[in-house]
């Protein structure tokens, strides 16, 4: 029988059991995108116990950032700091992966020439004009993410998470509500899916064989005009095809309007409401691996010590997440692998960590105040 405790061993990466830390932008990378003093606190701190961590949505240019104070991989000088986040991650016992991310037209507004990028130019945010990339364009990207892995490896880290979720760029390429493309990067699920088949294809040039590429998806989006299930399992074998070593499943969960100067802009979040029961997006995922013939990561409340161990012991899961439980608590996974899953500092599911980031600011949270965040060196 599976258990929470069992090794995993991916392309030669051992993880020392079935916990991982999922990527949680923290804003406390400096304006310049390197890492921080706190950027390493806030990792060290949650690397004591769990298998793998995944280091937050760190830009390939400066042009992505999802908030102002995101890691970037963009220049070589940000080598040395990330290097110094994958050590302290690897000194606690974790493997270490960095997810590597163009926020596209749901960047936070910092200029540069790819500001807004998108596959047919639908709007995030009323201060960030979007507009549709052309084929050269979309060329220079794959290239940025493939530097950015090569930079990763260089730097330490055991693997790179390329992020295909959440309504970020690769995420808009798949999703068929901001892809209405009508050349060969848009069309059904497999069209779609052509820019995230060249970001791997790439980066997997870039790397080698042997080293670990993980891949983040939306297995489902709860919007209208989303990308359903049926489209995630042809993206899932697309990328197994590809080369993927696993597949990290995560969801849009849902979607609000916000509406600006008469123009709508959809608010998409990644995280489960209260309404939600734990492990919401459990058998999707195992449908993903089934599909993919891959490792999968499940996600989504799974600070849930029952949850959890059902989700390894019962439903096929290889690697569970668990997040804002350790954003709470950063000790709730090793409580959960003592069994004293009791003991857990509760997350509230307040989303202040979400508002606070929304906002433009280092992370916060309501229950946790002793976080780490400021954007000294
Ligand atoms: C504050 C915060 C920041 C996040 N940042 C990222 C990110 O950088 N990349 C990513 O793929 N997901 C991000 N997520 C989503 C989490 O990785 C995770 O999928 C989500 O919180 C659901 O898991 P949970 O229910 O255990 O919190 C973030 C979530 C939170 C709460
Ligand atoms: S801010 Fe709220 S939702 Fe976020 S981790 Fe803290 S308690 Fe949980």
């Amino acid at each position: 029988m599976r258990s929470l405790h069992d090794d995993i061993v991916i392309k030669g990466l051992r993880l020392r059991n079935r916990i991982a830390l999922p990527p949680l932008t923290t804003n406390y990378g400096s304006l310049e995108g390197y890492v921080t003093d706190a950027v390493v606190q806030f990792y060290a701190d949650r690397s004591r116990d769990v298998g793998l961590v995944i280091v937050e949505a760190t830009a390939v240019q400066p042009d992505g950032r999802i908030v102002p104070g995101s890691l970037g991989l963009w220049e070589d000088g940000q080598i040395a700091g990330m290097g110094r986040l994958a050590a302290a991650i690897k000194g606690e016992g974790a493997a270490a992966v960095v997810q590597l991310n163009h926020a596209g037209a749901r960047c936070t507004p910092s200029g540069g020439e790819l500001q807004g990028a998108s596959p047919s130019g639908v709007g995030f945010r009323p201060d960030v004009a979007p507009f549709a990339l052309s084929r050269e364009q979309i060329a220079g990207l794959v290239t940025a993410f493939a530097d950015a892995a090569g930079r990763a490896a260089q730097a330490g880290f055991d693997g790179v998470e390329i992020h295909g979720a959440h309504m970020y760029l690769i995420s808009q390429f798949l999703s068929p509500f901001t892809n209405h493309r009508n050349d060969r990067y848009g069309g059904d699920a497999a069209a779609r899916a052509a820019f995230a088949q060249e970001v791997v294809r790439a980066s997997r040039e870039k790397l080698g064989e042997e080293y670990p590429i993980l891949f983040r998806l939306n297995a489902i989006e709860e919007m209208e005009g989303g990308q359903t299930l049926a489209d995630a399992l042809v993206v899932s074998r697309l990328l197994a095809k590809e080369g993927v070593d696993v597949l990290d499943v995560s969801l849009v969960s849902g979607c609000t309007w916000r509406e600006v100067d008469g123009r709508r802009f959809p608010i998409c979040t990644s995280a489960f409401s209260k309404k939600q029961p734990p492990g919401a997006n459990v058998s999707v995922t195992a449908k993903l691996r089934v599909a993919a013939g891959l490792p999968v990561i499940a996600v989504g409340k799974l600070g849930d010590e029952m949850a959890a161990v059902e989700a390894v012991r019962d439903a096929g899961i290889d690697v569970v997440a668990i997040g804002r439980q350790m954003i709470a608590d950063p000790d709730a996974a090793g409580k959960i692998l003592a069994g004293k899953g009791s003991e857990i500092l509760q997350c509230e599911e307040c989303m202040t960590c979400f508002a606070s980031l929304g906002k433009g600011k280092p992370l916060t949270c309501k229950v946790n105040k002793g976080l780490p965040g400021s954007r000294e060196s």
